[in-house]
């Protein structure tokens, strides 16, 4: 299994590009099985999660076509062409959505196109236990017969197909809001989903299907008023540019210092984030191509957050914050509101010497003077990332193993950041 190795203590100078969405390519590739038609994508990161959903989405009939040359050096993302001309299969298994919990999204449109899906339950999670109860009560409104069989979900539409009814969440989810959304999009008459997710992950997929031929109000806001068509069309779309990348690397250059425009970055889709590490003294200059990140000499002030839906602080980005707290002048707070066990990274960041004292969902982080690198290993994306901030920080060398999780969200992760100075390198598995 490949590793990454750090050695810390670099400042970050340069520009890095902002890629794609993970969270916004997933659901917009499950939005081909909405239609016969072609649905192109633009800036589609180039991500372990996104060939791994092609090679699902393919099981189900969905052929897929990328322009040019897959991973050259373009930094433009990949162009997708996605045709769901015929379902072949309604039916997702374990071996797929166990490996990919988004993968479950296929049930909404399947359903709504097909008028039957049978789709494995996720199972458990690094993170949290993610129960699927959400969608299955917003797909019941619309009038879907459900029930639980051997892990399945197995889920018929009423004769005449889907029917549009009001959806009012309880909580919010962003794959529940996704589902219930693109079934709505092909059910009859109008649906309200009420408490509806308001990332901007959601509002993209919202927009897709807009060009698509949905007819969708209140796209942003927590109410989604979708009036539900019988066939929807091809359309060509552009992924949102990712939030928690910009995130991720705006804390890495507020950790190690330095002076990095981030291209392509949407300051609006994270200022919450943002304007906390302006209390933390980072200079955030917000500007046409992106968004300036830099930190001089100064030390970082101590903040408190707790992780919120949007447009409060993503816990996505949770992690990385932690890490770039560890060496604060004083004691941090973050609570984490969203998933009740993503604290996993905490122990491997008390590895590099982080002071960080767990309570419930409440972490507080004591600012050390220094870090000093060591092997470590994470059990999800953001929190592998996070131990890559600290160890960018760290004195000496650390590792990071398990990498494949990084490859899931992060394109090119090493690369960019070694062209802003960084010394980081892939080492591959021998
Ligand atoms: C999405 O997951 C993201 N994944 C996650 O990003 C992100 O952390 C999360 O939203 C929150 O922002 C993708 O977009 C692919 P939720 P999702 O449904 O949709 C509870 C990353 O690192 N809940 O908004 O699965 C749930 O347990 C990933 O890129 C229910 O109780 O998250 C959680 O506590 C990790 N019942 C809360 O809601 C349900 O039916 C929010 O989850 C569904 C969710």
């Amino acid at each position: 299994m490949d590793r990454i190795r750090i050695v810390g203590g670099h400042k970050l100078k340069g520009t890095i590009p902002i890629s794609g969405a993970k969270n916004a390519a997933l659901p917009l590739m499950i939005a081909s099985l909405l239609t016969r038609d072609t649905l192109t994508l633009k800036n589609v990161p180039n991500l372990a999660d996104v060939n791994l959903l092609a090679r699902i989405l393919r099981n189900h009939g969905v052929d897929h076509m990328v322009d040019g040359k897959r991973g050259g050096p373009s930094h433009q993302g990949e162009t997708y062409h996605f045709t769901a001309r015929d379902i072949v299969d309604t039916t997702a298994p374990y071996e797929m959505v166990s490996r990919m919990r988004a993968s479950f999204w296929v049930i909404g449109p399947l359903l709504a196109r097909m008028g039957q899906a049978k789709v494995s339950l996720p199972g458990g999670c690094a993170i949290g236990t993610r129960p699927v109860d959400l969608h299955l009560q917003g797909l019941k409104a619309l009038g879907a017969d459900i029930v639980i069989d051997a892990g399945y979900v197995v889920a018929k539409a009423p004769k005449g197909g889907l029917i549009g009814n009001r959806v009012t969440f309880p909580k919010v989810s962003v794959g529940a809001t996704h589902n219930v959304l693109m079934a709505a999009a092909l059910a009859k008459g109008e649906t309200v989903i009420e408490n509806a997710a308001r990332e901007p992950e959601v509002g993209d997929v919202a927009d897709c299907l807009v060009k698509m031929g949905a007819k969708i109000e209140g796209i942003g806001s927590s109410t989604l008023r979708v009036q539900g068509r019988t066939q929807l069309e091809g359309a060509v779309h552009t992924v949102v540019a990712d939030r928690i990348e910009t995130g991720t690397f705006a804390m890495a250059v507020a950790a190690t210092g330095g002076d990095v425009v981030l291209e392509g970055a949407r300051a609006d889709l994270l200022e919450n984030a943002l304007q906390v590490l302006e209390k933390c003294g980072v200079t955030v200059t917000r500007q046409e191509n992106g968004i300036r990140i830099q930190r001089n000499g100064a030390g970082l002030e101590p903040v408190s957050i707790e992780t919120q839906p949007f447009p409060g602080f993503p816990t996505d980005l949770q992690a990385q914050m932690m890490a770039l707290m560890a060496k604060a002048k004083g004691t941090s707070v973050i609570r984490e509101t969203i998933f009740e066990n993503r604290f996993m990274h905490v122990q491997e960041l008390a590895r590099l010497g982080c002071d960080i004292q767990l309570n419930g969902d409440t972490a507080s982080i004591r600012g050390v003077t220094m870090l000093k690198g060591a092997p470590v290993m994470a059990t999800d994306l953001r929190a592998s990332v996070s131990l890559v901030i600290a160890g960018l920080t760290a004195e000496g060398e650390t590792t990071v193993n398990r990498v494949y999780h990084l490859d899931r969200g992060f394109e090119r992760l090493e690369e960019k950041l070694s062209r802003c100075g960084a010394e980081i390198e892939r080492l591959a598995s021998g």
